[in-house]
């Protein structure tokens, strides 16, 4: 495995706009390589408290590492999954807090690690799970799954145009052998897909199908979900959550999820009076998120598609 270091995206802002303060209580759902927790303990020291999960135990058991001696028992760390967090931050002592971060997708220690097969150019088998304890791997997606249903896949978290070319050249080429790599599904769609497709000259040809995998396989879109409501809950009024994502589709749920909650009522419309009763819990601290400067671009390319949006709990 190459060893390479992780960078924070938009570590000043979130820092700044997560506002963590002396003595309160934070959790990192997504701590990965720990560069956002280590600015967030900073910035509650001396007795601020942190909570850090990753559904990947390598990367827990790195920060631990690196972390752990210098923070104590201000740091706590557990390998889970965040859309369980409204189950396990009240069992580690983080019933109610004060800032609730997620930094989604995965790090640049996972799309490094060519065991794991992020990576295009991974030769080890394509498993792209985060918690390599569960659910199923992604060369198995590839070889179960009919050509159907892997064009739906590939075009619903992948959005990807030649989705129905891709998923038929997978399943023909399983009659001689699956694709069992990285490598391998790379150089197949690199074969299917136009080179000169338009929009495909800035990135890879497999980018959108990689992507669409790796949502699959971790089921981060429902993840998302039940993270964003489990982190609600746990917030104290003026409490903030902060969500870094990656493409639109995770973008599209945080943007929902944040205008439901500061909307509140869900009548319908043509409703003459509110009967749901609901009050607005959240008001947005980044209207339209916030996006990385020319700066931070030119010195961390990864940072590119990210946008980072802030809400702060009500009291209703
Ligand atoms: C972009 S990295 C986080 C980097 C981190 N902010 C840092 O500064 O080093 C995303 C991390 O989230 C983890 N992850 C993704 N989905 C997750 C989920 N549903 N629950 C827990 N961890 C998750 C991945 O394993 C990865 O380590």
């Amino acid at each position: 495995m190459v060893s390479v270091g992780h960078v924070p995206v938009l570590i000043d802002e979130v820092v700044t706009m997560l506002a963590p303060t002396p003595g309160s209580l934070q959790i990192d759902g997504t701590v990965g390589a720990g560069g956002h927790a280590e600015r967030i303990l900073e910035a509650t020291d001396p007795d601020g408290r942190l909570l850090g999960l990753d559904a990947d135990g390598a990367a827990i058991a790195r920060v631990r590492d690196r972390l752990s001696p210098r923070f104590g028992d201000r740091l706590r760390l557990r390998q889970a999954n965040f859309r369980d967090l409204a189950r396990i931050a009240p069992s580690e002592g983080f019933g109610a807090v004060d800032g609730c971060f997620l930094d989604l997708g995965l790090s640049s220690h996972q799309l490094a690690d060519t065991d794991r097969g992020f990576g295009f150019r991974a030769g080890g088998p394509l498993d792209m799970r985060f918690d390599v304890t569960r659910g199923v791997p992604a060369a198995e997606l590839l070889a179960s799954l009919d050509a159907q249903a892997l064009a739906a896949l590939f075009r619903r978290y992948g959005e990807e145009p030649f989705a129905g070319r891709i998923a038929r050249a997978i399943v023909e080429a399983r009659t001689a052998a699956s694709v069992r790599t990285a490598e391998e599904l790379a150089g197949l769609i690199e074969r299917v897909v136009p080179s000169r497709a338009p929009g495909r000259r800035r990135v890879h040809p497999a980018t959108r199908v990689f992507q669409a995998l790796r949502i699959a396989v971790n089921e981060e879109l429902e993840a998302l979900s039940d993270g964003l409501t489990g982190a609600l809950d746990l917030l104290r009024p003026g409490g903030r959550l902060a969500v870094l994502s990656y493409h639109s589709l995770e973008d599209r749920i945080v943007k929902r999820f944040f205008q439901a909650e500061r909307r509140g009522c869900v009548c319908p419309p043509e409703a003459p009076v509110c009967v749901c009763g609901r009050s607005p819990r959240l008001r947005l601290v980044t209207p339209r998120g916030v996006v990385p400067g020319e700066e931070e671009l030119a010195v961390n390319p990864r940072a590119r598609s990210a946008r980072l949006r802030v809400a702060e709990r009500l009291a209703a």
